[in-house]
């Protein structure tokens, strides 16, 4: 008797998703600035490929039928010099002082037209290296900042920002020193290394030179991008707090990956030298791992599938949800290091391999100038990083989610009319969330990305009033609309 009255009961919680219940708070966080990418330096090779491909690559990357980016990282090149790869090299605008030739990296300058002309809101303009005949070597790889070089680095950048924006171009941010903790010495690429205690000098040579244009208002300066939290956190201290009213923003890398106890240790630290300022994420790529973001390390994987796309969203959530952090950048937005070989294998572009990187979010073929390939991939990732590029807007703010059944990979933002909740299930099984909300909301259909839809329409949440029901399918991102006024 006893089995026939607990085996319905069984029954019952094997097919009823699991559910938790959270409120969305009334009173906004952090305001939103932008979301976004870089161009290095798949730029170079997508200006060789047709140019209606080269017109689908900027509407995939920054009108809202895409990602809908509002920031986009323009790599300004120091020339190439000594970098061994050719689809790494950005030519440099430098001549000689103040003597620039704007013919060169037309390339780079292609995509950063197009970001701005689709109102791209925040255009950053990033060095790896100052201009080769300004460092140590002569290079733009392996060398280092000369002393005493600020006033002649930060000219150069603040005239090339002149000479943009009186072309139209608002490039409103500029990042002297990319990773300046590394010279990059296998020449892969472009670096130059800039030791702690000279940070200050370069940032206080880049004010000097837009304050001599009249242009601090107007651009701001972040710095330093170091790689790591881990080695941001014994660096700041040689050069923050000298020039914390000289910039916008701190700006970060996350490549250690942090645990939510080391990023709210780097914050401390952060905001202890410069209060009030803001913590920017401005690039990362290249793990694999789980979907709920255990088991990452930085790698050759290529993963396209929905595990690496939440794996990755969950590093987003992290950002702007732990940290608060109003901006976010991931690195380059398309890579040909895709691992395979694409145009002899169809599995190629949908299949996790071990050689290609996670460094893209769309790929091309690495063979396009001898195969005449010159089709897109677009990674799972492309359709979860559109949650965040669609909806986490410059001006909206971040509603905190809390109560026993929230977690950090939920985010509420709302602009003056509506609310959305972007919901992530990194487990295996079906659940649901019950949200109360502040106020009385109208459900609306909303969006999914799964193991098999895309950025697919999805039925509005059930409920009524101030409480909902959303449904949150294994292994999946949602973003549930909800707006602010009665059905
Ligand atoms: C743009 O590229 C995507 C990804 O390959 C493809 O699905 C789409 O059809 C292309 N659109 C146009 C207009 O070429
Ligand atoms: C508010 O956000 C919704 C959802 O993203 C969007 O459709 C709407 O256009 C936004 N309204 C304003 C005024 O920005």
């Amino acid at each position: 008797m006893a089995s026939r009255t607990v085996l319905p009961a069984l029954l019952v919680a094997a097919v009823l998703p699991y559910v938790n219940a959270a409120t969305v708070s009334g009173t906004p966080a952090q305001t939103f600035s932008g979301i976004g990418g870089s161009g290095a330096w798949w730029t170079i090779d997508l200006f060789q490929f047709p140019e209606e491909v080269r017109q689908n690559v900027s509407s995939l990357l920054f009108s809202q039928a895409g990602l809908g980016l509002s920031s986009y990282r323009y790599n300004v090149g120091g020339g190439g010099v000594g970098v061994n790869n050719p689809s790494r090299a950005p030519e440099t605008f430098y001549v000689s002082p103040g003597q620039y030739d704007f013919s060169k990296d037309a390339a780079g300058v292609y995509f950063l037209t197009e970001a701005s002309k689709h109102g791209v809101s925040q255009l950053t303009m990033f060095a790896n290296s100052a201009p080769a005949p300004l460092t140590s070597g002569g290079t733009s790889c392996g060398s280092s900042y000369v002393d005493g070089s600020g006033a002649a680095f930060g000219t150069f950048l603040a005239d090339v920002t002149q000479h943009f924006r009186d072309q139209g171009i608002m490039i409103n941010l500029i990042s002297p020193m990319n990773e300046p903790d590394n010279s990059f010495s296998d020449c892969g690429q472009e670096g130059m290394s800039v030791l702690p205690w000279k940070r200050a000098e370069v940032v206080n040579g880049l004010w000097d030179a837009l304050d001599a244009h009249g242009l601090t208002d107007s651009v701001g300066i972040i710095a330093d991008e170091t790689s790591w939290l881990l080695q941001a956190v014994p660096e700041y201290p040689f050069w923050l707090g000298q020039v914390t009213d000289k910039i916008a923003a701190i700006a970060h890398h996350t490549y250690d990956y942090p645990s939510d106890v080391g990023y709210l240790a780097y914050l401390a630290v952060a905001h202890g030298l410069a209060p009030g300022k803001q913590t920017w994420q401005t690039e990362v790529c290249c793990t694999g791992g789980n979907a709920d973001g255990s088991g990452k390390s930085f790698g050759a994987n290529y993963d396209p599938t929905i595990v690496n796309a939440l794996l990755f969203s969950n590093m987003v959530f992290q950002s702007l949800n732990l940290a608060g952090e109003p901006h976010y950048d991931w690195w380059t937005l398309l890579s040909s290091t895709i691992g395979c070989d694409p145009s002899q294998d169809p599995a190629c572009a949908t299949t996790p391999n071990g050689n290609g990187w996670n460094d893209g979010i769309i790929y091309y073929d690495p063979n396009f100038k001898t195969n005449g390939n010159h089709q897109l991939y677009v990674k799972k990732q492309f359709w979860t990083y559109k949650h965040f590029g669609n909806f986490v807007k410059p001006g909206t703010q971040r509603l905190p989610i809390t109560g026993s059944g929230s977690n950090t990979n939920m985010l509420a933002v709302s602009n003056s009319s509506t609310i959305v909740v972007l919901a992530m299930n990194t487990g295996e099984s079906d659940s649901s969330l019950a949200l109360n909300f502040p106020q009385t909301v109208c459900a609306q259909p909303g969006f999914r990305t799964s193991a098999t839809e895309d950025f697919a329409g999805v039925p509005a949440a059930t409920g009524s009033g101030s409480s909902y029901s959303l449904s949150l399918a294994a292994l999946s991102l949602t973003s549930y609309i909800f707006r602010m006024s009665a059905c």
